[in-house]
């Protein structure tokens, strides 16, 4: 099926402890909440003819079902698997289903954190990962996204 580009929807993932955004060590990941990080991405999803979903669970198996479900419904994925993002083999093969670009994003730039923070079971596998730029780092995935699916 042809999906014209005015439908294309995005998937919008944010993993644990990530709804704490603006009370949770604010010194590295920022004032901003999740809300006002999702309601930017919609608003930008508007002006980019994208339908955003965003999915935030604390719950690794939840993230894995909701990857199993985007399957064939998502024309993107942007990613900021937190802190499962170095241990997770399961949302890492989830991911594999889908045959669509994948952003993987950070606030924080990991490579400049402790040292078990370096590995990503995500990046050898996402299209491209944006790390260390805060909430920026959001918009300029989802436009990425915009040109990687026009
Ligand atoms: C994070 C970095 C992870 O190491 C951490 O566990 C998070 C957030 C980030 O956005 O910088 O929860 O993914």
């Amino acid at each position: 099926m042809t999906i014209g580009y005015k439908h294309n929807k995005i998937l919008i993932i944010h993993g644990p402890n990530l709804n704490m955004l603006g009370k949770r060590e604010p010194e590295i990941y920022g004032s901003t909440t999740l809300d006002e990080i999702n309601k930017s991405l919609e608003d930008l999803g508007s002006k980019l003819s994208l339908a955003i979903e965003t999915f935030q669970s604390n719950h690794e198996g939840e993230i894995v079902e909701k990857i199993q479900q985007a399957m064939g419904t998502i024309n993107g994925v942007v990613i900021n698997p937190a802190a499962y993002t170095h241990t997770s083999v399961a949302i890492r093969d989830a991911l594999l289903l889908l045959d669509v670009p994948i952003i993987e994003i950070h606030l924080s730039n990991i490579y400049k954190r402790e040292p078990f923070r370096h590995k990503s079971m995500v990046a050898d596998i996402a299209t491209a990962q944006i790390s260390g730029l805060g909430v920026i780092g959001y918009s300029l995935a989802l436009k990425g996204i915009a040109s990687l699916i026009e």
